[in-house]
């Protein structure tokens, strides 16, 4: 039986299930590729806290060029994360000629343009499964299942964490700093938690999709991105509630044609929705194909096996190219034609804007006014009384129709900058 060598960069929670993975399946993965899969070495700088799986000792060691450079290891898998040495990693190996397995969003989200050109002229497999949703084979579907499809939309809760918090701030009436401080307790939620709460770690995600379903090459930096810290509070919780909506954080991919866009912000999605049964630390993607129509992906988005599920599915796969001589040099797909990425501001959407106003006679007149003024038409307002009057300002909610987020914003900014406002804004978009 042919043997194929694994070796990894990066024994922490990941690497150490891959480990685990490899060397509980053995067998199993043996009766159904018809090659040994055979973990040969692992890097990592601290080879002596016990990771919770045991590994021969002589395969640990702390030079990850070495495992690189070692003829015994074929596949290289990097699981460090990050752009930095990561990133000098990937790239070595593939310079070797060596297939890589990596679930490093932030590498791919902001080198995956270089990194797959070198890949492709080496002509070596730089496989990507875990990037994005974790256990959940949602690249995979993009890629084989759905690839024969122009990909309409992807909606996708891809953020474990922030969904963990936005799903106890609503069924415990918590505010967010509360919940999180919790959650950093509960092992939930990193102790330096901004690349998940600022959204930036579903930005990555987003923009892996959008490469994979569009063949576009984001810069990262220019996208528009908004996390829930800061946005979403108890009271916009319960009034989506009373419109019959659930907050979620949303990344959201779409062509209509002409230009893509990217995005992650706090939305409003329906609640008899799939996405809105999406809770705690689960993720969902909803992949709208023009030949599938929609389909959805849901599954733990993180976590050491469910993770390592992912990586090893890519192993399998890099092997069975390695097995039968044709590595596929899988990269991302161009298009035809360059698809413009669409600017901050041109998304259209209905949106929910929660303000709050002086209680006196024409403060409603004149904010609805100032909407009409910018062309932003409102479908429903709600103000409740007394209790919702406060200091003597009263919370306003509207549901605009369809709208162009520069026009609402243009409307909230000249509504904030009157005498008549209680304080900003909040607005979020709803995927209907
Ligand atoms: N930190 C991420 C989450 C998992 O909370 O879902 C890794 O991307």
């Amino acid at each position: 039986m042919r043997e194929i060598g694994v070796g990894i960069l990066g024994f922490g929670t990941v690497g150490a299930g891959v480990a685990a993975g490899l060397l509980k399946n053995r067998e199993l993965m043996a009766e159904r590729t018809g090659m040994d899969i055979v973990l040969r070495r692992i890097a990592d700088l601290d080879i002596t806290t016990d990771r919770g799986v045991e590994v021969d000792p002589s395969v640990l060691c702390t030079d990850a060029f070495s495992v690189i450079s070692d003829p015994s290891v074929d596949i290289v898998v990097e699981l460090i994360g990050g752009c930095g040495i990561a990133g000098k990693l990937v790239r070595a190996a593939i310079e070797a000629g060596k297939p890589v397995v990596t679930a490093n969003k932030k590498l791919l989200a902001e080198q995956g343009c270089e990194i797959f050109k070198l890949a492709q002229e080496k002509g070596v497999d730089v496989f990507f499964g875990a990037s994005v949703g974790g256990g959940i084979p949602v690249i995979r579907a993009l890629r084989d299942g759905l690839a024969g499809n122009r990909i309409e939309s992807v909606h996708g809760i891809l953020n474990g964490t922030c969904n963990y918090i936005l799903t106890r701030m609503e069924k415990e009436g918590l505010p967010f700093e509360t919940v999180l401080k919790s959650a950093q307790e509960e092992g939930y939620a990193e102790a330096e938690p901004s690349l998940d709460v600022d959204g930036f770690d579903t930005l990555h995600k987003a923009a892996i999709i959008a490469a994979l379903a569009y063949g576009v090459q984001p810069d990262v930096h220019t996208l528009s991105v908004e996390g829930i810290r800061g946005a979403v509070d108890g009271a916009d919780i319960v009034y989506a509630g009373e419109f019959g909506y659930r907050i979620k954080l949303l990344a959201v991919i779409k062509n209509d044609g002409e230009s893509v866009e990217i995005r992650v912000a706090p939305t409003m999605v329906p609640r008899d929705g799939m996405l809105a049964s999406v809770s705690g630390v689960f993720n969902a993607a909803l992949i709208k194909g023009d030949l599938s129509d929609k389909t959805l992906y849901y599954g733990r988005g993180a976590g050491r096996l469910p993770t390592a599920s992912t990586v090893i599915g890519d192993i399998l796969d890099v092997a069975r190219n390695l097995s039968s001589g044709q590595p596929r040099a899988f990269v991302i797909p161009r298009t035809r034609m360059p698809l413009r990425i669409k600017a901050k501001g041109e998304e259209k959407s209905r949106f929910y804007v929660r303000l709050s106003i002086k209680d006196a006679p024409g403060s409603l007149a004149f904010a609805s006014g100032i909407f009409g003024n910018h062309g932003v038409s409102i479908s429903a307002a709600l103000q409740k009384e007394p209790g919702s009057s406060c200091g003597g300002f009263a919370t306003v909610v509207i549901i605009t129709h369809e709208a162009l987020r520069a026009d609402v914003d243009a409307a909230l900014e000249e509504i904030s900058e009157s005498p008549l406002s209680g304080g900003v804004p909040h607005c979020f978009g709803i995927a209907d």
